[in-house]
């Protein structure tokens, strides 16, 4: 696990007069499992925010799998293969699951110019089955997502990384608002998500939830890095202590 995939040298950015990230430089290698973790406006959603493409860095630079890129927008961001959870924007409540997985990349059944009709047959049919992989028990991909618990809607996100075989995951507090069972569902598919090789960045609050998923820890303090260690060379004990202490 040595090659990059996500680079980042001197990201700053500033909100007005608030400076969000001081020089944050990162280097996250392929398939590696990153948990973010910091207090409340640490600068954690900032950072992936720029990785996303919903904000740009005032300065420093984006290398993506060895190459420098600029991330002007979501589209951006997923071209790379990148994908973003929010724990509560991920996904178009009013539209079904099948909808959902396809966003932005339907396939078509003839394509004419810019025009073409939607292949729902086999929307139907491969979003059934990209839920499977998550053992997610739901019977129809027609099901509006709406109608879904929270940890399901994560589970449907998490299915489409997999499906699109994603290369990196973010996940901004993904385990907010879930109960006990789900948040241990969602944990699971990360897992699994690592088992195929996806790169994951992983930003919580609960250290409980990201230690035992995550090969190494990130922690951020008022704009800043001011760790970045291996698992097995840092606690949870000592990860506490980082983030009330400082
Ligand atoms: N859109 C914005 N406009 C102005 N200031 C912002 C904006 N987004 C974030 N900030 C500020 O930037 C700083 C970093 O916020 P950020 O959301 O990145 O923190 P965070 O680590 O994700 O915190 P939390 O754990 O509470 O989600 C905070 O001081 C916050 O108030
Ligand atoms: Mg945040």
């Amino acid at each position: 696990m040595s090659e990059s995939i996500i680079k980042c040298e001197g990201l700053n950015k500033w909100y007005g007069s608030i400076q969000a990230l001081k020089d944050v430089s990162i280097d996250i290698k392929k398939g590696e499992s990153v948990g973010l973790v910091g207090d409340n406006g640490a600068g954690k959603s900032t950072f992936i925010k720029i990785l996303s493409g919903v904000h740009q860095a005032d300065s420093g630079n984006i290398y993506f799998d060895g190459n420098l890129v600029k991330i002007n927008d979501a589209k951006d961001s997923m071209k790379l293969g990148i994908e973003t959870i929010y724990q509560d924007s991920a996904l178009a409540p009013t539209l079904s699951i099948a909808r959902n997985l396809f966003v932005g990349r339907e396939p078509l059944t003839l394509k004419l110019g810019s025009l073409g009709l939607l292949d729902r047959e086999k929307m139907a049919k491969e979003s059934l089955e990209a839920i499977k992989r998550v053992e997610l028990d739901l019977r129809s991909g027609d099901e509006l997502v709406e109608n879904l618990s929270g940890g399901e809607r994560q589970g449907v996100v998490i299915a489409r990384a997999l499906y699109f075989r994603t290369k990196v995951l973010i996940m901004d507090e993904p385990t907010n608002h879930l109960s006990v069972k789900e948040t241990e569902k969602v944990l699971r598919w990360i897992e699994k998500l690592k088992a195929e090789g996806t790169t994951c960045i992983f930003i919580t609050h609960n250290l409980h939830h990201v230690y035992p998923v995550s090969d190494r820890l990130v922690v951020f303090a008022r704009g800043e890095k001011i760790a970045d260690v291996q698992k097995k060379d840092t606690s949870i004990e000592e990860l506490t202590k980082m983030i009330v202490h400082d």
